[in-house]
């Protein structure tokens, strides 16, 4: 017994910032962003939290796999900006979704976080104790960025990607995902005190701090080897893939990836153009907008990987 992906779903906020929206409040341009990243524009929350963005893929989700509210056993969101320390985003999604029979909770592992909670669910789904899940990338990274610096202010975007799984005899053949945790300052977001309300120092949410090039070097050398590894992990060989769904960060990560494991680019899909990256949103986005368009087959065989923050890593071969 396995778990399958038997539908997706997404959401973007309305609002679209261009790159040449972004040179007008930090020195940058359009060529430089493009170039260095292949981000054209970013959909940005005005309105909308977290929990929102994620409720309203997941209803997609239910929708196109089919399923009923009450079908959904466990719903996992993956997030590093829930709207609230408490309640966890997931028990929000739950209530929202009124899936009064589910178990709810939330994963940090930010641009990983999609590929943790699938993992997750679906451990529990092959031991038997759940079968119908409900795993959710969502991120309002807009809110963590520090809209003055623009080495990480042009990187980033809002949104949401769902996704259904359910016990199945075929599905993810394999998953594999790890941690370094020495590495943790490459890419962080800390408190910007770190006190209480007895040494007057009152604890408040720090902003995004990255040093690029090195989650850059991070990112070219792990995604390639966590595919090879869950490649092997399920004795199948690279060429047998339709589709490498990376974590949609920057498309020259892309490229050396596919370089590494020497495969045409054409495999690579990519969206970042029109989303910049969307954190645990970037996974499930692409896998839905690839499946919306028609173009997941059944009995194709994808790859899912994912890095970010912590740092985290994460990769999944399934048949779809
Ligand atoms: N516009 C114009 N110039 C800029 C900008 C900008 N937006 N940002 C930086 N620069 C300047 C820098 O100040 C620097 O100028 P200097 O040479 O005068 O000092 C110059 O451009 C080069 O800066 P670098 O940081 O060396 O640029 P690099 O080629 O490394 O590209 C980038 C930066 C795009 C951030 C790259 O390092 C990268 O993509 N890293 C990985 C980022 C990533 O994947 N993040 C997501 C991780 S996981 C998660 O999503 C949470």
């Amino acid at each position: 017994m396995t778990s399958k992906i038997i539908g997706t779903g997404s959401y973007a906020p309305a609002q679209i910032v261009t790159n040449d929206d972004l040179s007008k409040i930090v020195e940058t341009s359009d060529e430089w962003i493009v170039s260095r990243t292949g981000i054209r524009e970013r959909r940005i929350s005005l309105e909308e939290g977290t929990s929102y963005m994620a409720t309203e893929a997941a209803k997609k989700a239910m929708e196109n796999a089919g399923v009923h509210v009450d079908d959904i056993d466990i719903i996992v969101l993956a997030t590093t900006t829930a709207d609230n320390c408490c309640p966890a985003g997931a028990c929000e999604v739950q209530a929202a979704l009124g899936a009064e029979k589910a178990v709810a909770f939330d994963i940090i592992a930010a641009c990983s976080g999609f590929l943790f909670g699938l993992n997750v669910v679906n451990s529990f789904i092959q031991t038997g104790i759940y079968r119908t899940a409900l795993v959710i990338g969502a991120d309002h990274l807009s809110k963590l960025v520090d809209w003055t610096d623009r080495g990480t202010c042009v990187l980033f975007g809002d949104g949401a990607g769902a996704a259904v799984v359910q016990a199945s005899e075929t599905g993810i053949r394999h998953m594999v995902m790890g941690s370094d945790g020495s590495k943790g300052s490459i890419l962080s977001c800390v408190a910007r005190t770190g006190g209480n309300h007895f040494n007057g120092n009152v604890p408040e949410l720090g902003y995004l701090h990255m040093n690029g090039q090195e989650v850059f070097k991070f990112a070219v050398k792990k995604v390639p080897e966590c595919v090879s590894q869950v490649l092997a992990g399920a004795n199948m060989d690279v060429e047998e893939i339709k589709y490498f769904i990376l974590h949609q960060a920057n498309y020259r990560i892309v490229e050396a990836a596919a370089k590494r494991l020497r495969q045409p680019l054409e495999k690579f899909p990519m969206n970042m153009d029109r989303y910049g990256n969307t954190s645990a949103a970037s996974v499930p986005l692409l896998l839905d907008e690839l499946n919306q368009e028609g173009k997941l087959k059944q009995g194709d065989k994808l790859v899912l990987a994912g890095f970010g923050a912590g740092m985290t890593w994460g990769a999944a071969v399934m048949e779809w």
